[in-house]
């Protein structure tokens, strides 16, 4: 299994083009279900996650056409093209790999009146249950069941009918889902309490360019006029805000500059805004999003919420900057019940964190250590690469095939901003 080596000690400076967004790519790409004609992503991150998702398509009959796949290249256009399906089941081989194959649930019901999808079961993070999903759905007349590991879902009828939808907490996912079952359900939906991030905007744009009805874009509720039929659209994957933020991090903890290039200042406030109060320059550029850090890291306090607040998909990094902040940091996990799976890999770097409850204090620390470490998920696996950055002698990261999954071609975009780093294989 590959392995990430990292010589810490090294300022970064220079520039890093951000690529297309993992979890617009893991939003988009089942609304190739929604149309018999086809649809062009662009800007497709290439990630173990958005290959994952093209299988699980190619299972449901989708055929998939891949360009600019040259080795070099960063990023992908996938023409995605339903023109029959021939399966409404998403496997649990595959579903286990990737929770996002969940994803596949409201657009195969709105396009097939039925769809059986493996329960995703648990994750390193937290239960993650699909509940509210299921909600929305049945808030549109789906009957659904669950038996032997599976949900089956069916539209009586063959189609949904336009409901109203009310989310009692806040979820990405499940407002994805509901959003694509309701854009060819008979009638109005509304879906009250939907996700704002910027993510499920770029799912709005995307079916409104493939002839949806949809209004509220990017409010809390969305109204949605049901079509009988979508057409193929041609579309860019919105910049990777939480590759951003994790680069800016990566400029923070080595007392560097970057530039993020392509990275939109608009989609990532309030990880720009807790970086400011860092003590760290950010500087918005027409293209870019450009971060120097020259006068250390004063400590935060941070609580994470859905969007627009704190991402929780930051919080790992900024605790990993905020080991070596100038003082006593806390940082709150509201969003996942188990996501501080990095704190005794920090920890075994010379980080100084104790976590009480939700809460992770943080004290600043005047050196990190290199050492061996291991993640068990994706924004975990970043923090230690982040700590490796700035750690003394030589850090391993194992378990690459979780930053394989986020995070497009990490060492060489290091590399190229003076990181001494490297991807070794076991042989
Ligand atoms: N929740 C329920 N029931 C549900 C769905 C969610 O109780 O039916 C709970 C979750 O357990 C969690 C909270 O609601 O406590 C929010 O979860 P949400 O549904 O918003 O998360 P998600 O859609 O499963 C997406 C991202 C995650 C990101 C979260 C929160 C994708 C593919 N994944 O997950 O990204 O952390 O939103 O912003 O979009 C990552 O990229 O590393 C990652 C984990």
């Amino acid at each position: 299994m590959d392995r990430i080596l990292i010589r810490g000690g090294n300022r970064l400076s220079g520039r890093i083009a951000i690529s297309g967004a993992k979890n617009a790519a893991l939003t988009l790409m089942p609304c190739a279900l929604l149309t018999d004609e086809p649809l062009t992503l662009r800007n497709l991150p290439r990630l173990a996650d958005v290959d994952s998702f093209g299988h699980l398509l190619n299972q449901l009959g989708v055929s998939t056409m891949v360009e600019g796949a040259h080795p070099t290249d960063f990023g992908r256009v996938m023409t995605m093209r339903a023109a029959r399906l021939t399966s409404t089941v998403a496997p649990y081989d595959i579903v286990r790999k990737m929770r996002a194959s969940i994803l596949v649930l409201g657009p195969l019901l709105g396009r097939m009146g039925e769809a059986t999808v493996s329960l995703p079961g648990g994750c390193a993070i937290g239960n993650r249950p699909i509940d509210l999903h299921l909600k929305a759905l049945d808030s549109m007349g789906a009957e659904i069941e669950i038996a032997a590991g599976y949900v089956k879902a069916t539209a009586p009828g063959g189609r949904l009918k336009g409901g109203r939808v009310s989310f009692p907490v806040v979820s990405v996912g499940a407002t994805e889902n509901a959003v694509m079952a309701a854009v060819t359900a008979q009638g109005t939906t509304v879906i009250e309490n939907a996700a704002r991030e910027p993510e499920i905007v770029d799912l709005c744009n995307l079916l409104t360019a493939m002839g949806a009805v949809i209004d509220g874009v990017g409010t809390e509720t969305l109204t949605i006029e049901g079509r009988d039929r979508l057409h193929g659209a041609t579309y860019q994957v919105m910049p990777d805000r939480i590759e951003a933020g994790s680069y800016a991090c990566a400029a923070a903890i080595t007392h560097g500059a970057l530039e993020l290039f392509g990275a939109r200042a608009n989609d990532m406030r309030a990880t720009l805004a807790a970086l400011s109060e860092a003590g760290i320059t950010v500087e918005e550029r027409p293209r870019s999003v450009y971060i120097e850090a020259s006068n250390g890291i004063a400590p935060l306090t941070l609580s994470t919420a859905p969007y627009p607040g704190f991402a929780t998909d930051m919080q790992a990094q900024f605790m990993a900057m905020l080991t070596r902040a100038n003082g006593a940091s806390v940082l709150t996990e509201t969003i996942f019940e188990n996501r501080y799976m990095h704190v005794p890999e920090l920890a075994r770097m010379g980080a100084d964190i104790q976590v009480r409850g939700h809460a992770a204090v943080v004290r600043g620390v005047d050196r990190l250590v290199g050492a061996p470490v291991m993640a068990t998920d994706l924004r975990a696996s970043m923090s230690l690469i982040l700590a490796g950055l700035a750690a003394d002698g030589e850090t391993q990261v194992n378990r690459v095939y979780h930053l394989d999954r986020g995070y497009e071609r990490l060492e060489e975009k290091l590399q190229g901003v003076g990181a001494d780093i490297e991807r070794v294989g076991d042989g």
